[in-house]
């Protein structure tokens, strides 16, 4: 696989020698794990903030990967090895804020069209100007969502594969392919191979979808 989807048009790239940086602002939920794992390329306080030259092409491609968000990829120039997915497709829980996705992803619907994708935080709140995506918008709105407790899972049997995720109109997110969610401590509360995921933020089963978005009128687009 390769190691990035293409640049969106949304995407801004940095060049450098050996591999390009792009970044999608739109994306970006500022965990700032580049700047702190990679200050020599990522730092906000210089313009550009982005220096591709800054670290060595390996390390530049191992922390792009740290990006939950998906804001920030790679695109190898020198033949080396890029992104991969993980073995595992992983769907962890922010607190009272967005879920996290990290796998092999394609993530299709409404108004999207994502292949070949890796990493993305999207919107369990409702409220993001952004939707799927996270837009931190729940740091305002006060969203809350109790933590479900940790559950007892057999391990994926394979292991991986693609993780697809529809995004249906006005409705839930539709996760489909093997797949584990975790709780905000990195506990599993569930490994399946299909599920849907509120993103209305009304649902009184949370992360899952027990279709309140059908009578509190959730419009996402
Ligand atoms: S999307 Fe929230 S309950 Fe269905």
């Amino acid at each position: 696989m390769s190691d990035t989807p293409p640049a969106k048009s949304k995407d801004r790239r940095y060049e450098g020698e050996a591999v390009d940086i792009t970044y999608n602002l739109k994306r970006c939920i500022h965990a700032e794990s580049c700047i702190h794992n990679l200050s020599a390329v990522f730092d906000s306080k210089r313009r550009p903030w982005i220096d591709a030259n800054g670290a060595a092409a390996d390390e530049v491609t191992r922390v792009v990967a740290t990006c939950p968000s998906g804001a920030l990829h790679t695109e190898r120039k020198d033949g080396g090895v890029g992104e991969a997915p993980p073995a595992q497709n992983t769907i962890r829980l922010w607190q009272h804020g967005p879920v996290q996705f990290h796998g092999d992803l394609e993530i299709v619907g409404a108004a999207i069209d994502l292949h070949d994708e890796t990493r993305a935080t999207l919107c369990r709140c409702g409220a993001s100007h952004n939707k799927p995506f996270c837009d931190n918008t729940h740091k305002d709105s006060g969203f809350q969502a109790d933590d479900p407790a940790a559950v007892t899972v057999q391990p994926l049997d394979p292991a991986g594969g693609k993780l697809k995720i529809t995004v249906n109109p006005n409705g839930p997110l539709t996760v489909e392919g093997p797949l584990t969610i975790l709780n905000t401590a990195g506990e599993s509360i569930y490994s399946g191979t299909k599920t849907w995921l509120c993103r209305c933020g009304g649902s009184q089963k949370k992360p899952f979808c027990d279709s309140t978005h059908k009578k509190n009128g959730f419009q996402a687009e």
